[in-house]
């Protein structure tokens, strides 16, 4: 049977919602986006150019279009209200109601339920809503911490006392925050992500997969929104044992029925950020979405009908037989700007060649007149999918160095040698 979709945003991660959605020929696919992407609006019966927390324009296009059921990207539209909106008009939703998506956008919410219902994972932290107390507390401590605003900061906000700023710089930061901030202990291991299906009572695991943060070959400079990521065809990662993938599971579990009984039940994707430590994972953070990049490595292999997961996702009738990933390797490797995240160049043409065998995914980029030109944000990204990771590599990282422009991106990404790095540090911290 047809149904109308709805996508909202307009990133890569949105550009694979939208493909993903779009496997099954029975789906009428719309999206609200604040720019085209040229990815998504090859995909679109229709699309609407508007900001992605305009809730009262996206309730009414959605009204106009008659859709069926709506998958949210980002972060942002959840903590607008859009989907508590979308379904006051009968609209189903991939995507947690605005108090459910607290466990995203009000980090003291967060460590306060995980404490509240002694969950696992949870780092030794301290929620401070003057700024003053919080001065005191780095002055009287030695140890490494970090800084985070409760609030949504876009990836922006966490600062590392002793990496990224001295005790200086970090009582300077404290001061400019605005309303309440956490501090926490800084852990020290390896990150990785486990996303998960969530039905209001089930949760079913994706792949696990690593992000690259860091703006720099070797995981140095800058923060950015992702400059790539990997996956393994076992969809585990070797630096993460069986045990502390079970604890990490559990941990997204313990998170699902707390969140029941605080009345708002999770129906989305619940994103873990996870830090693996000699004591086994610990919770950096949540996300009520996918992550992107992460997105684009388990869709690319997803082997079942995303359309009928989002359907079961907001009807709360998701079966562990509905999700079922290919067993190949993944690598995700971002194309982004000159001088990206700091001082990013925008308006400079890029040129595709497309003797490659790579999934492309189109980003943050502007499409006129046939040629494609930078924005300011991450430009597109190339997935290559293999039997192996070294497959996988090849293949993303062919098709990143055959493009042209004032772009570049990360070769180490999905290299074994990284891995292996991995592999070694989590041996030597257990
Ligand atoms: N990859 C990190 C995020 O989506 O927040």
């Amino acid at each position: 049977m047809t149904m109308n979709y709805l996508v909202v945003g307009g990133g890569g991660r949105e550009h694979a919602l939208a493909r993903a959605l779009s496997c099954n020929p029975e789906s009428v696919l719309h999206a609200v986006m604040s720019h085209a992407n040229p990815g998504i609006t090859a995909l679109c019966h229709d699309f609407l150019i508007a900001s992605e927390t305009d809730t009262e324009a996206i309730v009414r296009y959605a009204k106009s279009h008659q859709i069926d059921y709506a998958v949210i990207g980002p972060e942002a539209p959840l903590h607008a209200g859009v989907t508590d909106a979308l379904l006051e008009i009968g609209v189903g939703c991939l995507g947690p109601t605005r108090a459910a998506a607290q466990i995203e956008t009000d980090k003291a919410f967060c460590r306060r339920l995980m404490k509240e219902h002694h969950i696992e994972g949870l780092p030794a932290y301290r929620i401070f809503s003057d700024s003053e107390d919080a001065v005191d507390f780095i002055r009287s401590h030695d140890e490494d911490i970090v800084i985070k605003p409760i609030g949504l900061t876009g990836g922006k906000g966490v600062k590392v006392v002793g990496e990224q700023v001295d005790r200086e710089g970090a009582i300077e930061y404290a001061r400019s925050i605005q309303g309440e901030m956490i501090i926490e202990e800084r852990l020290i291991g390896e990150e990785f992500t486990l996303m998960a299906f969530v039905d209001g009572n089930s949760l079913i695991p994706m792949p696990l997969v690593q992000d690259h943060k860091r703006a720099f070959e070797g995981d140095t400079g800058p923060n950015t929104g992702g400059m790539g990521s990997y996956s393994m065809p076992d969809h585990r990662l070797p630096f993460v044992l069986d045990a502390e993938y079970a604890a990490a599971l559990r941990i997204m579990q313990d998170i699902v029925q707390a969140l029941d009984t605080t009345g708002s039940p999770y129906r989305g994707i619940l994103y873990g950020q996870f830090m693996n430590t000699a004591t086994g994972p610990k919770v950096i953070e949540f996300n009520a979405r996918f992550g992107d990049p992460e997105a684009m490595n388990v869709l690319s292999i997803l082997s079942s009908d995303f359309s009928e997961i989002a359907i079961r996702v907001a009807e709360g009738t998701l079966r562990q037989s509905d999700v079922v990933f290919e067993k190949k390797a993944t690598v995700c490797k971002y194309i982004v700007p000159a001088g990206y995240p700091e001082k990013p160049e925008s308006g400079d043409k890029i040129e595709l060649a497309d003797d490659h065998d790579a999934l492309l995914y189109y980003a943050n980029v502007e499409e006129k007149d046939g040629s494609l030109f930078t924005r300011t944000s991450r430009s597109l990204a190339f997935v290559g999918v293999g039997d192996t990771l070294a497959d996988a590599e090849r293949s993303a990282e062919n098709a990143a160095s055959l493009i042209r422009g004032n772009v570049r991106y990360r070769t180490d990404i999905g290299k074994e040698a990284v891995l292996f790095d991995r592999i070694h540090h989590m041996k030597e911290l257990r």
